[in-house]
């Protein structure tokens, strides 16, 4: 795969209409900040140092697609992504999670996509491997007269279990004179055929440290690093720690091809292509930047030195410097980074001036409307109506919706966010929900039948509701 994503400010905006509706002048600087990181990455070296990281800010209320623009971009980019709360750090020094970690947790979301990545490449081979690990379980080495008795085999790893326990009478259709060649293959017929599904297995399964997420578990110690490098101490202390469980043929199976392709992959090299591809892709959503900007906000009585103090020590990451982890340094200068927030009550111009600097890309996302709405409703891939359809259609149900009871949710929507908290596209989600209440409630004991949703099944499961501005609050 290529590192280094190439996409043009056009399409990028393309791919992004696929999913967000309208906001065209943020989808337009995220598409340019991207390109300008791939740019910066072109220009040869004296001159690529003297060349700032362009950085962007996201303004806008809550609810109108700012994360999600964001998401959408490193997904698409194929980049390693992160979303922190700006506000959760503390200057370094204190007691709390410090910026660096940001780098740290993003270069393990890099390191779970590699592996997965190069895990997927050996899928083949590992299927292979697994199949014959498992006939080694199912037959013992020697078939001819061993009646019973657990076999320790290869490695060691495995142990088969008495072929008389896993098989019982049926072990006798097997002709002794046959050999074992033969044998082999017998079972590997009725292992593709299915006929093995309901046996059971004993399986040496490792107890393998868990990975990814288990680092956020831990993240508000400020330790994290530490903590999950004693645990990696352990595993390698401890390598064979294995526990013995007893599973059907298709879970053995799959446990196989999962050990078989960790065991393919080179660890490595995974570690070297995530370190490459934080460096060189990597998208750090930096949300509630406004909450660390220090002058003219609510609770500022709080100490303005330390929100200014995380500004400072976001500065080096944010420029470019080399961040420790237990993987290898980490470059930061080409990571590109979206902060967002709705400065209500500040302005980026109250952010530290060498801060602003680097986010030089301003952007505003404004407020949706009904007709946003609508268009967020049916429009995007993953749009409300679509996700609903395909829910409905697992029960046997024909969904449609019409296009006026679109409108009318969409119309309620707005009432509801003007009338209570503008929450944004994310009322749609409620009101939706709320609609489909019922039908949500017996879809599976219906007749298979197909359900229309009209303006009036609309108003009849929201309107007392919605005219209820209390009930509003509590349920939509
Ligand atoms: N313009 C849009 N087009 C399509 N879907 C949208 C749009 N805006 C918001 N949504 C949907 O609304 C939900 C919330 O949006 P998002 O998470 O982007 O909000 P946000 O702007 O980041 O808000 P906050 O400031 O609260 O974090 C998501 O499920 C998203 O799909
Ligand atoms: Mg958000």
């Amino acid at each position: 795969m290529n590192e280094i994503n190439s996409l043009t400010p056009r399409q990028t905006v393309e791919k992004l209409d696929q999913y967000i509706i309208g906001q065209d002048d943020a989808k337009r600087s995220v598409a340019i900040a991207l390109r300008n990181r791939w740019r910066r990455q072109q220009v040869p070296p004296p001159l690529r140092e003297e060349i700032a990281p362009k950085n962007i800010i996201m303004i806008g209320p809550t609810g109108v697609g700012k994360t999600e623009i964001a998401r959408r971009l490193a997904h698409l980019a194929e980049s390693p992504f992160l979303k922190v709360e700006a506000s959760k750090f503390t200057e370094v020094g204190y007691v709390g999670r410090d910026v660096e970690s940001m780098i740290r947790d993003l270069l393990q979301l890099a390191i779970n996509m590699v592996a997965k990545e190069e895990e997927n490449g050996v899928t083949g081979t590992a299927e292979q491997a697994a199949e014959e690990r498992l006939l080694d379980l199912l037959l013992p080495p020697v078939p001819t007269h061993k009646p019973s008795g657990s076999v320790s085999h290869g490695d060691g790893k495995v142990i088969s279990l008495a072929y008389n326990d896993v098989f019982g009478s049926d072990a006798a259709s097997i002709d002794s004179h046959e050999s074992a060649g033969q044998t082999r293959e017998k079972f590997r017929k009725m292992l593709h055929s299915g006929e093995l599904d309901e046996r059971m297995v004993e399986l040496a399964v490792s107890s393998a440290h868990p990975q990814g997420p288990m680092v956020e578990v831990f993240s508000s110690s400020g330790m994290e690093d530490m903590q999950s490098s004693l645990k990696d101490a352990f595993s390698k202390m401890f390598p064979g720690e294995k526990q013995t469980r007893k599973v059907p043929v298709p879970e053995a199976l799959e446990i196989l091809k999962k050990e078989e392709a960790q065991r393919l992959v080179d660890t490595e090299s995974v570690t070297e292509k995530a370190i490459r591809r934080t460096e060189q892709s990597g998208i750090i959503f930096l949300d509630e930047i406004d909450k660390i900007a220090s002058r003219g906000g609510a609770g500022s009585g709080s100490p303005d030195v330390s929100r200014e103090g995380v500004q400072r020590d976001l500065l080096p990451i944010v420029e470019g410097s080399t961040v420790t982890t237990k993987y290898g340094p980490v470059r930061t200068d080409h990571i590109l980074f979206i902060a967002s927030g709705a400065f209500h009550l500040n302005k980026p111009s109250d952010l530290v001036p060498e801060l602003q600097g680097r986010f030089p890309i301003r952007v505003n996302l404004h407020a949706l409307g009904e007709e946003d709405f609508f268009r967020i409703l049916t429009e995007p891939q993953n749009a409300l109506v679509k996700q609903y359809t395909a829910l409905m259609e697992t029960e046997g149900i024909a969904l449609t919706f019409a296009e006026e009871a679109i409108r009318e949710m969409a119309k309620i929507a707005v009432e509801v966010n003007r009338k209570t908290e503008d929450i944004g596209a994310r009322r749609l989600h409620t009101v939706m929900e709320r609609v489909l209440d019922e039908l949500s409630f017996d879809a599976s004991e219906r007749d298979r039948q197909p359900f229309t949703v009209t303006p009036e099944y609309v108003r009849s499961q929201l309107s007392e509701i919605s005219n209820n501005e209390d009930l509003s609050r509590y349920i939509l």
